[in-house]
């Protein structure tokens, strides 16, 4: 499997997990890797203004027509994470066509491979931001200003590598591509007990992320008495705590992943503690009551030690339904599972726009954001065999065109 190629690259040699935030050393390497792997013959190699890469086969059929077939993912990681979430994607996008063309097939219609940039928000705190700003949901200036745990803006850090931030926005690229499927390694633990090495993806649950500031007065840890604090880190646990029961009550999930404490000094009662809360649920309005009850729970255990906490919404990905004609035609054709997910992706935020898909590749630990992840190399061959047969179904050769224009004009009347 090509993922070896990329097996060294950003991995921790402690912890095993993969440090590949966006634009890191180990970013700019998988971006190399990306266009080496673009440069085969027959491919070529596009860049759009945010730092997505595109790999177009066929580009001489391209065009602003909507004709192409994009298939990919991302290379960037959350901190420590796997080996596969993102790169299984693009590797095997690549394989795919690879594999096709050794049989000889030749797509009637451009097949591109995509790495967008940034999904994990792991560096700036907004996740799929690539995507986001080819599609016009994320404004550049919503998120260029952004810093990272270095204090440096997203617009310097670009710079430095060097790109343009002021080219950054709505994507012509995506002018030419018509559909979106994107093969992903499940996190979750559907397929392990339903016998199939591949499911299809029928909808993403609405997410986000809030910061939550806790602020007190900062004091000698011995010297003052307990009755006398006003220490942020109570209230902080608690809503910990809260948040945990909350989300179990609704049927939904809330993770404080993430937590900056300052001065931080084991003997000095914290000034500050800012913490920030990913949340999901099945639908918006389930997911904002959590999270406005997660909110009324931190603040009355900050009134209770005379501290205070303000809450700021830092994203928001609303509830993805994919294409449902897409996604049973893929079903059947490859007699897939269908399963939702609690994960985003970048085929979330490109289902807005066009008509996506995903396939998810068995993982048998379950376990995702984490160097436990895992796929056998028969399930990766598995999602490999499958992309590969979902490319000559939608991009098939010139005389079976017909059901592939049936599908954009389902997009037209509104499918998704
Ligand atoms: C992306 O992996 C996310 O769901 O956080
Ligand atoms: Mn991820
Ligand atoms: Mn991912």
């Amino acid at each position: 499997m090509i993922l070896a190629e990329l097996a060294a690259i950003g991995r921790h040699r402690k912890t095993g997990g993969y440090r590949r935030s966006a634009w890191s050393d180990a970013d700019m390497e998988l971006r190399e890797w990306f266009a080496g792997a673009a440069g085969a013959p027959g491919l070529e190699l596009v860049e759009d203004g945010n730092g997505n890469q595109f790999a177009f086969w066929r580009a001489s059929a391209g065009g602003p027509d909507q004709s192409a077939l994009l298939i990919g993912s991302h290379l960037d990681s959350v901190p420590d994470g796997g080996a596969y979430d993102g790169p299984l994607g693009v590797v095997s996008a690549f394989a795919a066509i690879d594999h096709l063309r050794r049989t000889g097939f030749e797509p009637a219609r451009p097949v591109v491979v995509g790495n967008f940039t940034d999904e994990e928000g792991a560096r700036f705190g907004i996740a799929c931001v690539g995507s986001q700003l080819a599609t016009g949901a994320l404004n550049p200036d919503q998120v260029l200003g952004r810093t990272d745990a270095d204090g440096r803006t997203l617009a310097e850090v670009v710079r430095a590598r060097g790109r343009d931030p002021e080219a950054f926005g709505p994507s012509a690229v995506l002018d030419s591509i018509g559909t979106f499927v994107e093969l992903h390694v499940e996190q979750g633990r559907s397929l392990v007990t339903s016998d199939s090495a591949v499911g299809v993806a029928s909808a993403i649950w609405p997410h986000g992320r809030w910061r939550l500031d806790f602020a007190g007065e900062a004091n000698h840890a011995g010297a003052t008495a307990m009755a006398d604090r006003h220490d942020p880190m109570l209230a902080y646990a608690a809503t910990v705590l809260a948040a945990r029961e909350l989300a179990t009550r609704a049927g939904a999930r809330a993770t404080f992943g993430r937590l900056r404490v300052e001065p931080n000094g084991v003997n000095a009662i914290p000034s500050r503690v800012r913490s920030w809360l990913d949340a999901r649920a099945e639908t918006e309005p389930a997911l904002q009551a959590l999270v406005q009850e997660i909110r009324l729970r931190a603040e009355d255990a900050a009134a209770a030690d005379g501290t205070a906490v303000e809450l700021t919404q830092e994203s928001m990905s609303p509830a993805v339904r994919f294409d449902a004609r897409l996604r049973d035609r893929l079903a059947t054709q490859l007699d897939a599972p269908v399963l939702p997910t609690g994960a985003g992706h970048d085929a979330g935020v490109l289902s807005a726009r066009m008509p996506a898909a995903m396939l998810f590749v068995r993982n048998p630990t379950g376990v995702s954001h984490s160097p436990a992840e895992f796929a056998s190399d028969d399930d990766c061959t598995a999602g490999v065999d499958a992309l590969a047969a979902v490319i000559r179904e939608l991009a098939p050769a010139e005389d079976s065109l017909r059901s592939f224009d049936g599908l954009r004009t389902g997009q037209a009347q509104g499918t998704q």
